[in-house]
């Protein structure tokens, strides 16, 4: 049988939000779906939701004209098609390759750590800096113009905010979308809410090789966003255009966090691959076989990453049931732009 998802590391976020976290064994029967663990999305008190802010911040999430050259959205690089990644090893901005991979939003409104370092303190911040920096390298008063120049927007702007069009709510309005973005109905999800058919045989022994202390998956990757908001450095080789990534330790100028990343979460995986911060694996199966093989060189790599000689069988349970946490029912689709 396998161990309790340890609840602890998401307690204090469900009860920050007035919801009371129910424990959730991987194997248990009861009511605690996903939404009902984590509890309502949380909201910060400046930016409340409102249906009107959503879509208009889901028109800006499409529109190229949020970059320098206007030929980059947002959904350029998140689409979801793709695990609301771009299915490149690393994004391609205005400003040229980047050093990381575009991760999955799906689900976002849930992390506390933005970013593989951590360094974007809240969504609102993480969307003002795409359009600003390298990813769509647009400046400020030029956008103002361009969006203030489209009727739709200068009116749907004036509904959701007085102020109207400003870099502020051009973020609110996005963060407010991107915290509608979420996935909680995959087969892992049915399967655990009673429909022991929902999984295969085979997805069913790799989800209990996740949650078993000998792979220590689930102790990292915490159900059900199958991340624990944390950094860890498991000797993923750098590649691409940075030479050398520090990852979390860039923040907080702590050695015991050199090479640390995101734990990234594993909903709609196998849709958003390449994998890693840099894109280092172009398959789940690499994925694996690098835990298997304990992980790569690093003098600050994890103690939990240790070689875990999982047979070529084990290895494949373990990729089939992360294919089972896609989500089929989720839908990201374009709207038609002013
Ligand atoms: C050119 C590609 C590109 C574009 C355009 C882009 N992104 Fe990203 N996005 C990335 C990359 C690469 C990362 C990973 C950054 C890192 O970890 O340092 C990322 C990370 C994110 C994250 C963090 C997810 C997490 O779990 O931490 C969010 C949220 C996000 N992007 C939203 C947006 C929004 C909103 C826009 C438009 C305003 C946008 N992105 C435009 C490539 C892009
Ligand atoms: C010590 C914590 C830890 C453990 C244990 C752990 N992971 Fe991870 N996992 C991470 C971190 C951190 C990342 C991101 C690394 C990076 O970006 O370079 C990650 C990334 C991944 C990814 C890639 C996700 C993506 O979108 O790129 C997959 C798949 C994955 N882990 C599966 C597993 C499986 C399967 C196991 C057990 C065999 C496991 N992990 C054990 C911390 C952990």
């Amino acid at each position: 049988m396998g161990l309790r998802w340890p609840w602890l590391v998401v307690l204090p976020l469900a009860t920050a939000v007035g919801v009371a976290a129910v424990a959730w064994t991987t194997h248990g029967v009861g009511p605690a779906s996903a939404a009902s663990v984590l509890g309502p999305v949380p909201v910060p008190a400046d930016n409340p939701q409102t249906a009107d802010k959503v879509a208009l911040g889901k028109l800006l999430f499409f529109d190229p004209r949020l970059s320098g050259n206007n030929t980059i959205a947002c959904a350029t690089c998140h689409q979801q098609a793709k695990g609301m990644s771009d299915g490149r090893p690393r994004g391609l901005g205005l400003g040229g390759e980047m050093p990381r991979n575009a991760m999955t939003v799906w689900n976002v409104a849930y992390m506390h750590a933005i970013h593989s370092d951590g360094s974007r303190a809240s969504l609102e911040e993480q969307a003002d800096k795409s359009v600003s920096g390298p990813a769509m390298a647009q400046p400020y008063p030029a956008l103002f113009d361009e969006l203030r120049a489209v009727p739709e927007y200068r009116q749907r702007f004036a509904q959701v905010f007085p102020d109207g069009v400003t870099e502020r709510n051009i973020a609110r309005a996005i963060a407010a979308f991107e915290r509608t973005v979420l996935t909680f109905d995959s087969p892992f999800d049915r399967y655990r809410a009673g429909d022991k058919s929902a999984l295969t045989s085979e997805q069913k022994q790799g989800l209990d090789l996740f949650d078993s202390a000998r792979t220590g998956c689930s102790s990292c990757h915490v159900a059900p966003l199958f991340t624990d908001n944390a950094f860890h450095n498991l000797g993923v080789p750098q590649v691409g255009p940075k030479a050398v990534d520090n990852g979390r330790s860039d923040i907080t100028h702590n050695d015991a966090d050199v090479g640390a990343f995101k734990t990234l979460t594993l909903r709609d995986v196998e849709q958003s691959g390449p994998y890693m911060h840099d894109g280092a694996f172009t398959t789940l199966d690499q994925v694996v076989a690098f835990y298997s093989a304990g992980g790569g060189p690093s003098p600050h790599k994890s103690p939990l990453i240790k070689p875990l000689d999982l047979t070529a069988r084990e290895q494949q349970a373990l990729v089939a049931f992360l294919r089972s946490l896609t989500d089929p029912t989720a839908r990201v689709t374009a709207p038609t732009l002013p």
